[in-house]
Protein backbone atom coordinates (compact mmCIF):
# COMPACT_ATOMS: atom_id res chain seq x y z
CA UNK A 1 0.00 0.00 0.00
CA UNK A 2 0.99 3.64 -0.82
CA UNK A 3 1.24 6.59 1.29
CA UNK A 4 -1.35 9.17 0.19
CA UNK A 5 -0.18 12.68 -0.08
CA UNK A 6 -2.62 15.00 0.98
CA UNK A 7 -3.52 18.07 -1.36
CA UNK A 8 -6.29 19.24 0.62
CA UNK A 9 -3.50 18.71 4.14
CA UNK A 10 -0.95 20.13 2.76
CA UNK A 11 -2.58 23.35 1.22
CA UNK A 12 -4.53 24.15 4.48
CA UNK A 13 -1.15 24.27 5.64
CA UNK A 14 0.17 26.45 2.96
CA UNK A 15 -2.95 28.58 3.80
CA UNK A 16 -2.35 29.11 7.36
CA UNK A 17 1.54 30.26 6.82
CA UNK A 18 -0.17 32.84 3.91
CA UNK A 19 -3.17 33.87 6.78
CA UNK A 20 -0.02 35.17 8.66
CA UNK A 21 1.65 36.39 6.43
CA UNK A 22 -0.93 38.66 4.84
CA UNK A 23 -1.58 40.27 8.51
CA UNK A 24 2.04 40.95 8.67
CA UNK A 25 1.91 42.44 5.29
CA UNK A 26 -1.52 44.42 6.21
CA UNK A 27 1.08 45.96 9.40
CA UNK A 28 3.31 47.42 6.76
CA UNK A 29 0.13 48.88 4.82
CA UNK A 30 0.01 46.46 2.32
CA UNK A 31 -3.30 44.86 1.53
CA UNK A 32 -2.87 41.36 -1.07
CA UNK A 33 -5.54 41.94 -3.65
CA UNK A 34 -6.69 39.65 -6.26
CA UNK A 35 -9.03 40.76 -9.43
CA UNK A 36 -11.05 37.77 -10.73
CA UNK A 37 -12.31 37.97 -14.28
CA UNK A 38 -15.53 36.05 -14.95
CA UNK A 39 -16.66 35.89 -18.12
CA UNK A 40 -20.09 34.08 -19.03
CA UNK A 41 -22.08 31.84 -16.71
CA UNK A 42 -20.18 28.19 -17.49
CA UNK A 43 -20.91 26.46 -14.28
CA UNK A 44 -17.62 24.66 -13.71
CA UNK A 45 -16.46 28.17 -13.90
CA UNK A 46 -18.56 29.55 -11.68
CA UNK A 47 -17.60 27.12 -9.16
CA UNK A 48 -13.82 27.51 -9.48
CA UNK A 49 -14.25 31.02 -8.94
CA UNK A 50 -16.22 31.14 -5.79
CA UNK A 51 -13.71 28.46 -4.28
CA UNK A 52 -10.75 30.98 -5.46
CA UNK A 53 -12.76 34.17 -3.85
CA UNK A 54 -13.71 32.12 -0.56
CA UNK A 55 -9.74 30.85 -0.22
CA UNK A 56 -8.84 34.62 -0.64
CA UNK A 57 -11.30 35.52 2.08
CA UNK A 58 -10.00 32.72 4.36
CA UNK A 59 -6.18 33.86 3.79
CA UNK A 60 -7.33 37.62 4.42
CA UNK A 61 -6.45 38.24 0.74
CA UNK A 62 -8.58 40.75 -0.75
CA UNK A 63 -10.33 39.75 -3.69
CA UNK A 64 -12.18 42.08 -6.55
CA UNK A 65 -14.71 39.98 -9.14
CA UNK A 66 -15.25 41.64 -12.53
CA UNK A 67 -18.39 39.17 -14.17
CA UNK A 68 -18.81 39.99 -17.68
CA UNK A 69 -21.65 38.90 -19.83
CA UNK A 70 -21.10 36.12 -22.75
CA UNK A 71 -21.24 39.12 -25.35
CA UNK A 72 -18.28 40.41 -23.84
CA UNK A 73 -15.70 41.74 -27.13
CA UNK A 74 -12.09 40.96 -27.10
CA UNK A 75 -11.50 44.89 -27.20
CA UNK A 76 -13.69 45.06 -24.16
CA UNK A 77 -11.72 42.17 -22.35
CA UNK A 78 -8.73 43.62 -23.08
CA UNK A 79 -10.03 46.91 -22.10
CA UNK A 80 -10.86 45.56 -18.56
CA UNK A 81 -7.31 43.83 -18.34
CA UNK A 82 -5.37 46.70 -18.92
CA UNK A 83 -6.82 48.89 -16.84
CA UNK A 84 -6.66 46.27 -13.84
CA UNK A 85 -2.69 46.27 -15.30
CA UNK A 86 -2.64 50.23 -14.48
CA UNK A 87 -4.71 49.56 -11.21
CA UNK A 88 -2.33 50.06 -8.37
CA UNK A 89 -4.58 48.32 -5.93
CA UNK A 90 -4.81 45.15 -7.98
CA UNK A 91 -1.65 42.61 -7.47
CA UNK A 92 -2.59 40.18 -9.36
CA UNK A 93 -5.27 39.56 -12.52
CA UNK A 94 -6.98 35.82 -12.89
CA UNK A 95 -9.03 35.71 -16.16
CA UNK A 96 -11.32 32.62 -15.37
CA UNK A 97 -10.91 30.03 -18.75
CA UNK A 98 -12.26 28.60 -20.86
CA UNK A 99 -13.59 31.79 -22.02
CA UNK A 100 -16.72 31.61 -24.26
CA UNK A 101 -17.93 31.90 -28.07
CA UNK A 102 -14.61 33.10 -30.10
CA UNK A 103 -12.37 35.02 -27.69
CA UNK A 104 -8.75 34.46 -27.81
CA UNK A 105 -7.16 33.44 -24.58
CA UNK A 106 -3.67 33.65 -25.97
CA UNK A 107 -4.62 37.27 -26.62
CA UNK A 108 -5.90 37.90 -23.47
CA UNK A 109 -2.73 36.19 -21.83
CA UNK A 110 -0.25 38.59 -23.45
CA UNK A 111 -2.63 41.80 -22.41
CA UNK A 112 -1.44 40.80 -18.84
CA UNK A 113 1.29 42.81 -16.85
CA UNK A 114 3.74 40.30 -16.52
CA UNK A 115 3.65 41.56 -13.15
CA UNK A 116 0.42 40.93 -12.35
CA UNK A 117 0.03 37.41 -14.49
CA UNK A 118 -0.20 35.35 -11.02
CA UNK A 119 -1.60 32.00 -13.10
CA UNK A 120 2.00 32.65 -14.83
CA UNK A 121 1.03 31.81 -18.10
CA UNK A 122 2.34 34.75 -20.01
CA UNK A 123 5.22 34.44 -22.33
CA UNK A 124 7.58 36.43 -20.12
CA UNK A 125 6.53 34.18 -17.73
CA UNK A 126 6.98 30.64 -19.22
CA UNK A 127 10.12 32.04 -20.71
CA UNK A 128 11.75 32.76 -17.33
CA UNK A 129 10.76 29.06 -16.30
CA UNK A 130 12.60 27.96 -19.27
CA UNK A 131 15.56 30.12 -18.68
CA UNK A 132 15.44 28.96 -14.85
CA UNK A 133 14.80 31.64 -13.10
CA UNK A 134 10.74 31.41 -12.59
CA UNK A 135 9.15 34.56 -11.50
CA UNK A 136 5.25 33.51 -11.27
CA UNK A 137 5.68 29.90 -11.60
CA UNK A 138 1.59 28.62 -13.16
CA UNK A 139 -0.26 27.30 -9.91
CA UNK A 140 -1.05 23.46 -11.19
CA UNK A 141 2.52 22.80 -11.92
CA UNK A 142 3.99 24.69 -8.82
CA UNK A 143 1.13 22.97 -6.67
CA UNK A 144 3.00 19.54 -7.76
CA UNK A 145 6.51 20.51 -6.80
CA UNK A 146 4.86 21.97 -3.29
CA UNK A 147 3.85 18.38 -2.85
CA UNK A 148 6.59 16.58 -3.95
CA UNK A 149 8.77 19.05 -1.73
CA UNK A 150 6.67 18.63 1.20
CA UNK A 151 6.38 15.23 1.61
CA UNK A 152 9.79 15.16 1.56
CA UNK A 153 10.24 13.54 -1.66
CA UNK A 154 13.58 13.99 -3.15
CA UNK A 155 13.76 14.74 -6.94
CA UNK A 156 17.36 15.01 -7.01
CA UNK A 157 19.24 12.19 -9.63
CA UNK A 158 15.55 10.43 -10.45
CA UNK A 159 13.82 9.68 -13.72
CA UNK A 160 10.45 11.45 -13.54
CA UNK A 161 8.07 11.09 -16.58
CA UNK A 162 5.99 13.61 -17.30
CA UNK A 163 2.40 12.20 -19.38
CA UNK A 164 1.27 15.57 -21.27
CA UNK A 165 2.62 18.72 -23.14
CA UNK A 166 0.38 21.35 -22.34
CA UNK A 167 0.95 24.77 -22.15
CA UNK A 168 -0.82 25.03 -18.54
CA UNK A 169 0.41 21.66 -16.98
CA UNK A 170 2.55 18.96 -18.38
CA UNK A 171 5.80 21.43 -20.19
CA UNK A 172 6.08 23.99 -17.25
CA UNK A 173 6.10 20.48 -14.96
CA UNK A 174 8.95 19.22 -17.08
CA UNK A 175 11.10 22.07 -17.43
CA UNK A 176 10.96 22.54 -13.65
CA UNK A 177 11.68 18.90 -12.62
CA UNK A 178 14.72 19.12 -14.93
CA UNK A 179 16.13 22.53 -13.40
CA UNK A 180 19.04 23.40 -11.15
CA UNK A 181 17.86 22.49 -7.69
CA UNK A 182 14.95 19.73 -8.76
CA UNK A 183 17.60 17.89 -10.81
CA UNK A 184 15.64 15.48 -11.98
CA UNK A 185 16.21 13.63 -15.53
CA UNK A 186 12.74 14.42 -17.16
CA UNK A 187 11.06 12.52 -20.13
CA UNK A 188 7.49 14.09 -21.63
CA UNK A 189 5.11 11.68 -23.35
CA UNK A 190 2.63 13.00 -25.35
CA UNK A 191 0.02 11.46 -27.87
CA UNK A 192 2.66 10.47 -30.19
CA UNK A 193 4.49 8.31 -27.68
CA UNK A 194 5.48 5.56 -28.90
CA UNK A 195 5.54 2.36 -26.29
CA UNK A 196 4.35 4.97 -23.43
CA UNK A 197 4.14 1.86 -21.09
CA UNK A 198 7.67 1.05 -21.33
CA UNK A 199 8.47 4.58 -20.95
CA UNK A 200 6.24 5.39 -17.77
CA UNK A 201 7.36 2.17 -16.14
CA UNK A 202 10.92 3.48 -15.49
CA UNK A 203 9.63 6.05 -13.50
CA UNK A 204 10.86 7.06 -10.16
CA UNK A 205 8.40 9.79 -10.26
CA UNK A 206 5.41 9.71 -12.69
CA UNK A 207 3.25 12.82 -12.85
CA UNK A 208 -0.30 12.28 -15.13
CA UNK A 209 -1.71 15.18 -16.98
CA UNK A 210 -3.64 13.92 -20.57
CA UNK A 211 -7.31 14.24 -19.62
CA UNK A 212 -8.06 10.70 -20.00
CA UNK A 213 -10.14 9.20 -17.33
CA UNK A 214 -8.19 6.08 -15.49
CA UNK A 215 -5.61 5.73 -18.19
CA UNK A 216 -2.58 4.88 -16.11
CA UNK A 217 -2.91 1.22 -15.17
CA UNK A 218 -1.05 -0.64 -12.55
CA UNK A 219 1.22 -2.67 -16.03
CA UNK A 220 2.56 1.50 -16.88
CA UNK A 221 3.97 1.80 -13.21
CA UNK A 222 7.34 0.97 -11.40
CA UNK A 223 7.37 -0.60 -8.12
CA UNK A 224 7.88 2.00 -5.61
CA UNK A 225 7.27 4.48 -8.18
CA UNK A 226 5.89 8.53 -6.83
CA UNK A 227 2.87 8.86 -8.79
CA UNK A 228 1.05 12.07 -9.12
CA UNK A 229 -2.03 12.63 -10.50
CA UNK A 230 -2.98 16.20 -12.41
CA UNK A 231 -6.05 14.86 -14.02
CA UNK A 232 -9.10 15.90 -13.49
CA UNK A 233 -11.92 13.70 -15.20
CA UNK A 234 -15.92 13.43 -14.97
CA UNK A 235 -17.19 9.63 -15.43
CA UNK A 236 -20.95 8.34 -15.48
CA UNK A 237 -21.76 6.84 -12.08
CA UNK A 238 -25.45 6.23 -11.66
CA UNK A 239 -24.62 4.89 -7.98
CA UNK A 240 -23.98 8.71 -6.90
CA UNK A 241 -26.71 11.22 -6.82
CA UNK A 242 -25.33 13.35 -9.77
CA UNK A 243 -25.04 10.46 -11.83
CA UNK A 244 -21.55 10.95 -12.18
CA UNK A 245 -18.44 11.45 -9.72
CA UNK A 246 -14.70 12.75 -10.94
CA UNK A 247 -11.73 10.94 -11.75
CA UNK A 248 -7.95 11.54 -12.77
CA UNK A 249 -5.86 9.60 -14.96
CA UNK A 250 -4.68 7.28 -12.68
CA UNK A 251 -6.23 4.14 -12.40
CA UNK A 252 -6.27 4.99 -8.54
CA UNK A 253 -7.18 1.69 -6.39
CA UNK A 254 -4.94 -1.01 -8.93
CA UNK A 255 -1.94 1.80 -8.96
CA UNK A 256 -2.61 2.74 -5.44
CA UNK A 257 -0.99 -0.75 -4.72
CA UNK A 258 2.22 -0.55 -6.60
CA UNK A 259 3.42 2.58 -5.68
CA UNK A 260 5.21 4.50 -2.78
CA UNK A 261 3.96 8.04 -2.85
CA UNK A 262 0.08 8.23 -4.31
CA UNK A 263 -2.09 11.69 -5.17
CA UNK A 264 -6.07 11.19 -5.33
CA UNK A 265 -8.72 12.90 -7.23
CA UNK A 266 -10.57 14.59 -5.66
CA UNK A 267 -8.75 16.21 -2.80
CA UNK A 268 -4.98 16.09 -4.81
CA UNK A 269 -3.44 18.61 -6.63
CA UNK A 270 -6.80 20.52 -6.97
CA UNK A 271 -6.79 22.74 -3.41
CA UNK A 272 -2.98 22.85 -4.09
CA UNK A 273 -3.59 24.96 -7.45
CA UNK A 274 -5.83 27.50 -5.97
CA UNK A 275 -2.99 27.13 -2.75
CA UNK A 276 -0.63 28.23 -5.44
CA UNK A 277 -2.24 31.14 -6.57
CA UNK A 278 -2.87 33.10 -3.49
CA UNK A 279 1.04 32.32 -2.82
CA UNK A 280 1.34 33.77 -6.10
CA UNK A 281 -0.78 37.34 -5.03
CA UNK A 282 1.01 37.74 -1.85
CA UNK A 283 4.47 37.19 -3.92
CA UNK A 284 3.09 39.90 -6.64
CA UNK A 285 1.86 42.01 -3.47
CA UNK A 286 5.51 41.74 -1.88
CA UNK A 287 7.66 42.09 -4.88
CA UNK A 288 5.19 45.39 -6.24
CA UNK A 289 6.07 46.96 -2.71
CA UNK A 290 10.01 45.99 -2.98
CA UNK A 291 10.32 43.12 -0.86
CA UNK A 292 11.47 39.65 -1.06
CA UNK A 293 9.31 36.45 -2.03
CA UNK A 294 7.76 34.94 0.44
CA UNK A 295 10.43 31.57 1.59
CA UNK A 296 7.99 28.27 1.16
N1 LIG B 1 -5.78 19.69 -10.73
C1 LIG B 1 -5.85 20.89 -11.34
O1 LIG B 1 -5.91 21.92 -10.70
C2 LIG B 1 -5.78 20.92 -12.83
C3 LIG B 1 -5.38 22.07 -13.50
C4 LIG B 1 -5.27 22.03 -14.90
C5 LIG B 1 -5.62 20.86 -15.58
N2 LIG B 1 -6.05 19.77 -14.88
C6 LIG B 1 -6.41 18.51 -15.54
O2 LIG B 1 -5.22 17.93 -16.04
C7 LIG B 1 -5.50 17.20 -17.24
C8 LIG B 1 -4.60 17.73 -18.33
O3 LIG B 1 -4.87 19.10 -18.54
P1 LIG B 1 -4.20 19.93 -19.72
O4 LIG B 1 -4.76 21.29 -19.68
O5 LIG B 1 -2.71 19.76 -19.66
O6 LIG B 1 -4.78 19.11 -21.00
P2 LIG B 1 -4.48 19.27 -22.54
O7 LIG B 1 -4.11 20.67 -22.89
O8 LIG B 1 -5.63 18.63 -23.24
O9 LIG B 1 -3.18 18.36 -22.79
C9 LIG B 1 -3.25 16.99 -22.70
C10 LIG B 1 -1.89 16.40 -23.02
O10 LIG B 1 -2.02 14.97 -22.91
C11 LIG B 1 -1.48 14.36 -24.06
N3 LIG B 1 -2.22 13.13 -24.39
C12 LIG B 1 -3.50 13.03 -24.78
N4 LIG B 1 -3.81 11.73 -25.01
C13 LIG B 1 -2.69 11.03 -24.74
C14 LIG B 1 -2.37 9.65 -24.80
N5 LIG B 1 -3.26 8.72 -25.18
N6 LIG B 1 -1.13 9.28 -24.47
C15 LIG B 1 -0.22 10.19 -24.08
N7 LIG B 1 -0.45 11.51 -24.02
C16 LIG B 1 -1.67 11.92 -24.34
C17 LIG B 1 -1.66 15.39 -25.18
O11 LIG B 1 -0.71 15.09 -26.18
P3 LIG B 1 -0.59 15.95 -27.55
O12 LIG B 1 0.13 17.19 -27.16
O13 LIG B 1 0.15 15.08 -28.44
O14 LIG B 1 -2.01 16.23 -27.99
C18 LIG B 1 -1.41 16.69 -24.44
O15 LIG B 1 -0.05 17.01 -24.42
C19 LIG B 1 -7.00 17.40 -17.48
O16 LIG B 1 -7.70 16.33 -16.90
C20 LIG B 1 -7.34 18.67 -16.72
O17 LIG B 1 -8.68 18.73 -16.30
C21 LIG B 1 -6.13 19.79 -13.53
Amino acid sequence: MSEIISGKIISAQINRELRTEVDQLKTKGIEPCLAVVLVGEDPASEVYVRNKKRTCEEIGIRSIGHNLPDTTTQEELETLVQNLNSDPVIHGILCQFPLPGDLDETQVIQTFSPEKDVDGLHPMNAGLIAMGQPRFISCTPYGVLQMLKRSGISTSGKNAVVLGRSNLVGRPIATLLSSKGWDSTVTVCHSRTADLAEVTSKADILIAAIGIPEFVTKNMVKKGAVVIDVGINRIDDPSKTKGSRLVGDVAFEEVEAKASFITTVPGGVGPMTIAMLMVNTVNASRWQNGLTEMNL
